[in-house]
């Protein structure tokens, strides 16, 4: 199946939807903190969307085939948790880190970003982590512009999380977006330069790396849902949406308390 190509009218709701979700993780951020819960979490987010947004948190009850309705409005995923972490009684402490992942829909659109956050202070090895991780979500959007392949962008990501020491997750990718929360094309976190499918304007997608300390593998737990690394090692995230243009990248997902790109040079 051929990617979707968003005319004007459309990039312009992709951009309102991206950015509120966005906004949506500027919101959470200060009530990141020890003792608060992911489920507490999850109650102010959804109230924030509803009620301030007038957003659809596109989780709820999201049901691909062979999964059963995903019960919250966003996704926590805490620590050794990779992705699809279910919001609940877990009690936050310091030293955690956590993914928050955030997809509204506004006017028929989707905007899906994800962010880490600290508890208190980080150790060493989780900063690096996190920061490594981001870094490899730039180097992908990076290479995003017309002509590129999707190849191109899981390289960059791979080499830069293995030059690490780290590991790429295999089983979950970046996503078409649009009208529908998840479409073609899907955009793999690894993979070989001058491969895949060809980018043009107009298409839009996430690029979202999850990328484990230890080993790649990983597992579901038994509501369905969460993704653990099999190892217990750390695991780390963060999810934009981007839009091709004809010079480039634009990315949609941003808002003012988004953290700066890093330096071009890492
Ligand atoms: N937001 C996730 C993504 O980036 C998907 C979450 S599906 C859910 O694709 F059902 F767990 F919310
Ligand atoms: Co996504
Ligand atoms: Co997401």
């Amino acid at each position: 199946m051929p990617a979707v190509i968003k005319n004007a009218e459309e990039v312009g709701k992709m951009r309102i939807a991206g950015r509120l979700a966005s906004e949506v993780l500027d919101y959470i951020a200060p009530h990141v903190r020890p003792g608060i819960s992911t489920g507490e979490l999850n109650d102010l987010c959804h109230a924030y969307m509803v009620g301030v947004q007038g957003t659809v948190p596109a989780p709820l009850n999201y049901a691909p085939p062979g999964y059963k309705p995903f019960p919250k409005s966003i996704c926590t995923s805490v620590n050794h948790q990779v992705c699809h972490g279910i919001p609940g009684d877990r009690v936050l402490k310091p030293g955690d880190v956590l993914n928050i992942d955030i997809t509204v829909i506004k006017d028929g659109f989707h905007g899906d970003s994800s962010r880490m956050y600290y508890v208190g202070e980080p150790g060493i090895q989780a900063r690096r982590l996190v920061e490594t991780t981001y870094q490899c979500m730039w180097r992908g959007i990076r290479m995003v512009r017309p002509g590129a392949q999707l190849g191109d962008i899981g390289e960059a990501i791979q080499r830069h999380a293995e030059a690490a020491g780290y590991s790429v997750v295999r089983e979950f990718c970046g996503h078409g977006i649009g009208r529908k929360f998840h479409e073609e094309p899907q955009v793999l976190h690894y993979g070989r330069a001058g491969t895949g499918m060809r980018l043009e304007p107009g298409m839009t997608f996430t690029i979202e790396p999850m990328i484990n300390a230890g080993k790649s593998a990983i597992r579901e737990l038994a509501d369905g849902w969460t993704i653990v690394t099999k190892d217990h090692s750390l695991s780390a995230q963060w999810e934009h949406t981007v839009l091709v243009t004809e010079g480039g990248y634009e990315v949609l997902t941003v808002s003012d308390g988004a953290p700066p790109p890093p330096a071009a040079s890492v």
